[in-house]
């Protein structure tokens, strides 16, 4: 055993789930604590208890920053890191402008790993301790990524993307390929040290259905695997999927049919679903994932979060990057509240912080272990400066309680509210 450190600040976490029981599943300490030990936390609690439990202690004092878990990016592009903010393009043409050419570099394993390296320190200076992951058709992509993650400490999520059709030379593997290249990267990766491997078919309209039933086919082999693709993101792209697939009900049917439906599957935007999608995945115990500045940069659409979460959906929150237009889940934050308001409901604040950690951590299936900072979960977590601007300290001054203290940094924070990274309970930054 070594030893104990104490983590004083102001805490916040939830018994439960403040999108279905509202903010009274949240527990605010204004003089609260973690106490870490070996990477995990040991205890959480009001700093007097935990440090009259814990005498021989070491002790860091973070005054009246936010203690909170790491972000997790339930769904991004690391590969898009330096073509994010590239302008005026709808779906299928910023794809074929900006973003397959970016890709085509992952062949290059020199590019691979400096981009890779340089996507998760902006990461973890934005606070996020945890993503899932989109790669390239590249295995070395995969191979960049999860080494980069490893040499940082951080458990990370995520896999080879598959395409055989729609994309350009140089671009496309195999049905063949795809499998074996995602085996193989499945075997190496897959519960080594904190990765995780993820199944990837990057959507319906770059998979010939072989390609779809060989993952399928893998994904059955590896049930415990998760599986992520987009579904639903831009109604030019349903109709493409329409036409590719005549025998489909719907687009989800292009993944049901070759066996990629399932509950370990994470299906990123899913905007505009057809009833029986929201059935089905309802059904399956599926996960949808919101990625709101994505949705509006690239002008896809408005997610539905109160209707999905009323029906009983499980849905995690993701930056997109770099369809979405920033790598900050504050930023994200914000932009899940305004497309709420734009649907007529007020996410509360409550609601956005749980996304951002314990709701993107279910989504993938990882709460146990990261999210929330429960004792025996692992201790990756961070400080949040809740007066990080000026603009920002003004506001959250007159703060009548944590709610209107923190949702200040949630609309207008950025990677200046991020005071501390802690993975594994080691300082990032
Ligand atoms: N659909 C298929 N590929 C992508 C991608 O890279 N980004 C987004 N936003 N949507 C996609
Ligand atoms: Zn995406």
């Amino acid at each position: 055993m070594s030893d104990i450190t104490l983590h004083l600040g102001q805490t916040l976490w939830f018994t439960d789930n403040p999108m279905t029981e509202g903010p009274d599943a949240a527990r605010f300490d204004p003089r609260g604590a973690i106490a870490v030990q070996d990477g995990h936390v040991l205890a959480r609690g009001t700093a007097d208890d935990l440090r009259r439990d814990h005498p021989q202690a070491a002790v860091e004092d973070h005054g009246q920053a936010l203690i909170l878990p790491g972000f997790i990016d339930a769904h991004v592009h690391y590969p898009q890191t330096a073509m994010i903010a590239s302008w005026g393009k709808r779906l299928i043409d910023w794809l074929n402008t900006y973003t397959f050419p970016e890709e085509m570099r992952f062949g290059d394993a020199d590019y691979a790993a400096e981009i890779a390296g340089r996507y998760l320190d902006l990461a973890l200076a934005h606070g996020t301790t945890t993503m899932c992951s989109y790669c390239t058709i590249h295995p070395q992509s995969v191979e960049a990524y999860f080494n980069a993650a490893q040499a940082r400490g951080m458990r990370v999520l995520g896999g080879k993307t598959c395409m055989d059709r729609n994309a350009p030379d140089g671009l496309r593997d195999t049905a063949q390929s795809a499998y074996d290249d995602s085996k193989a990267l499945l075997a190496r990766w897959h519960g080594q040290g904190r990765a995780s491997y993820v199944i990837t078919p990057r959507f319906s309209p770059t998979s010939t259905p072989d390609q779809l039933s060989a993952l399928g086919a893998l994904w059955a082999e590896h049930p415990d695997c998760l599986m992520q693709t987009h579904l639903s993101e831009q109604t030019d792209e349903i109709a493409w999927v329409r036409g590719i697939y005549p025998q489909a009900r719907d687009y989800l049917d292009t993944y049901e049919a070759h066996g990629l439906l399932g509950a370990n599957g994470v299906y990123g935007h899913a905007i505009h679903l057809e009833p029986r999608e929201r059935d089905r995945l309802r059904e399956v115990g599926a996960a949808l994932v919101h990625c709101p500045t994505s949705n509006t940069f690239i002008g896809s659409g408005l997610f539905d979060m109160a209707g999905l979460v009323a029906e009983g959906q499980r849905v995690g929150l993701a930056t997109d990057t770099g369809g979405g237009s920033s790598f900050s889940m504050l930023r994200t934050m914000a932009a899940a509240y305004e497309v709420a308001q734009l649907r007529g409901t007020a996410l509360h604040p409550s609601a956005l912080l749980w996304l951002a950690t314990e709701g993107s951590a279910r989504s993938l299936r990882i709460a146990d272990r990261v999210g929330n900072l429960a004792p025996g979960t692992e201790a990756d977590f961070i400080t949040l400066d809740l007066g990080s601007t000026p603009a920002i300290a003004q506001r959250s001054r007159r703060a009548a309680d944590i709610w209107e203290a923190v949702f200040p940094t949630i609309m207008m924070g950025d990677d200046r509210a991020v005071s501390g990274v802690w993975v594994m309970g080691q300082r990032m930054g």
